[in-house]
């Protein structure tokens, strides 16, 4: 934690300007407010494709006046590069987390989400590169690990994707390493694993399952396992991958040009998950105590285990993940009973 704590420090003492895409979204609204509490400028781009106006609304509730001052929003698109240079303007640091996100939406919608994921990627490493930023830091994904079979995952063995989710992730991987090979533009890209906290959409078909089953039991609905309830993730509390970001935008050249797992480290089954999310809401709702999951059929393009070796993110960046899943779920459950229920 102290190398975190010292870049905290510095940031704080010499503020400076970061553009996050995908802002209104769930990991985007958690890294501006961090950066908005540190007294950083932000500049903030996002579609609304799967982000909210509301989630911005509550970063502005919960940062200061002056803090809220610090940050421009622009609504638009990242498949327009022109709009990219334009957010690109005067910016320090770029923390790229625009993208269709979901597994099951790609495999639906390949197209969409190529456009996204692949042109969108593109633009903004091509406006990030010619405005000259100090780094770009991008959101990769576990889902590169494909069917390669070994864990805990490792950076440099990886399979073949499984979904057009994956593909699109390994191909800005691709054209990040290239662009530091062809241009000497050395960028981070973070595999996240399972991110869960407050502001990830509970709602909606491609909804992840932490928020899912949280507003599931809530507002006493079935709560569907796809499969034996045995398959397994490294569920991530997204106060970490917040540090990830702020850790690898900082980190000196010499750890550029790389990928890095972000993840707590450790393997929850999705039986062992709906124990954990039901005694949280059992807290204050007792009769979701005897609540139990429905199982149905495993979901195409699923990997069956997944779990991180994050030694590399340790070791070069100084990561220290402070949240277990179950401090992480405690902090998630508060957040989810006050939207749903009321404090
Ligand atoms: N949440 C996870 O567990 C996880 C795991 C691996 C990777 N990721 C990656 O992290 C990033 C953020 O994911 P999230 O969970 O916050 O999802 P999210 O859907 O909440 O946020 C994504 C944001 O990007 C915006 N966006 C999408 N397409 C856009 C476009 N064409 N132009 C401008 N904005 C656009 C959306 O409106 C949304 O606000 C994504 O790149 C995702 O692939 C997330």
């Amino acid at each position: 934690m102290q190398i975190y704590q010292d870049r905290l420090e510095y940031l704080q003492a010499q503020p400076t300007t970061w553009l996050v895409t995908g802002v209104a979204g769930f990991i985007g609204s958690n890294l501006l407010e961090t950066l908005l509490h540190l007294g950083q400028r932000v500049v903030g781009l996002d579609n609304f494709a799967t982000g909210y106006q509301f989630n911005l609304t509550e970063v502005e509730e919960r940062v200061t006046p002056e803090a809220w001052q610090q940050f421009r929003f622009i609504e638009g698109d990242i498949r327009d590069l022109s709009t990219c240079r334009e957010a690109c303007t005067g910016v320090d640091y770029v923390l790229h987390q625009a993208a269709l996100g979901s597994v099951p939406r790609s495999i639906e919608d390949p197209i969409t989400t190529n456009e996204c994921n692949i042109t969108g990627f593109l633009n903004m490493l091509v406006a990030a590169r010619d405005a000259r930023v100090r780094r770009m830091v991008y959101a990769a994904s576990s889902s590169t690990y494909g069917d390669f079979p070994g864990l805990p995952k490792v950076e440099e063995q990886i399979g073949n994707p499984l979904s057009p989710y994956a593909v699109t992730k390994l191909v800005n991987e691709l054209y990040a390493d290239v662009f530091d090979r062809a241009y000497g533009f050395a960028t981070i890209g973070l595999r996240y694993f399972n991110i869960f906290g407050q502001r990830q959409d509970p709602d909606g078909a491609y909804a992840a399952v932490i928020p899912k089953w949280f507003a599931g039991l809530l507002q006493n609905e079935t709560v569907f396992i796809n499969g034996d309830g045995e398959t397994s993730r490294d569920f991530c509390f997204i106060d970490n991958c917040v540090q990830a970001n702020i850790l690898a935008a900082t980190a000196g050249e010499e750890v550029a040009g790389q990928v890095y797992n972000v993840a707590f480290g450790e393997r929850t089954t999705l039986n062992e998950l709906f124990l954990l999310i039901r005694e949280r809401v059992a807290n204050r709702a007792p009769s979701v105590a005897t609540a139990e999951p429905v199982y149905r059929d495993f979901r195409a393009g699923d990997v069956r285990h997944s779990l991180a070796d994050i030694g590399k993110a340790r070791r070069l960046l100084g990561y220290t993940p402070e949240f277990s899943i179950q401090s992480g779920l405690d902090k998630a459950a508060d957040w989810y009973m006050d939207k749903l229920l009321g404090p």
